[in-house]
């Protein structure tokens, strides 16, 4: 690979193998993902195996491999919410978006995210959407908001 051809990411870092997390962290905030080709960029850039790095980035689970969706769905899957029928509000979302946890739709419009305790136990079951806590959740309320917010069903 030529240098010309590597990303401008590459410039504020020497090239030290050492840099792996922080070139991983760099590149992810500012594409909001690690891409394969920009992983491979950076094995290369600092003289590591592909396989380093991708064991590197897919050992924190700050790094993820695909763009972010437009929202975020999370689905909260600790021990309050998962009595008061977390995972059927996960199983509801799962219908609603055909993709799984972890996963975002074909369109990027969604992604969907099953998460531990988001913090208020006492509304559970809660569903967070873009930043916004839904409590007391059912399935049935979740699609309601899913089509009122969204214009989904
Ligand atoms: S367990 Fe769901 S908010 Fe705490």
């Amino acid at each position: 690979m030529e240098r010309e051809e590597q990303d401008s990411i590459f410039a504020s870092f020497s090239g030290k193998p050492d840099e792996l997390i922080s070139l991983l962290q760099a590149i992810q905030k500012r594409d909001g993902y690690l891409s394969q080709e920009l992983l491979r960029q950076a094995a290369y850039f600092l003289k590591v195996s592909e396989n380093t790095v991708f064991g590197v980035a897919s050992f924190y689970s700050q790094f993820r491999f695909h763009p972010p969706g437009q929202n975020l769905v999370r689905v909260c899957m600790g021990t309050a919410c998962h009595v008061q029928g977390g995972k059927q509000l996960s199983e509801e979302i799962e219908k609603i978006l055909s993709i799984g946890s972890g996963e975002t739709t074909p369109d990027g419009q969604f992604e969907f995210q099953e998460v531990a305790c988001l913090g208020c136990c006492a509304q559970a079951s809660v569903v967070e959407m873009n930043g916004r806590i839904y409590g007391k959740m059912t399935p049935t309320l979740l699609r309601e908001v899913m089509k009122d917010t969204y214009g989904i069903s």
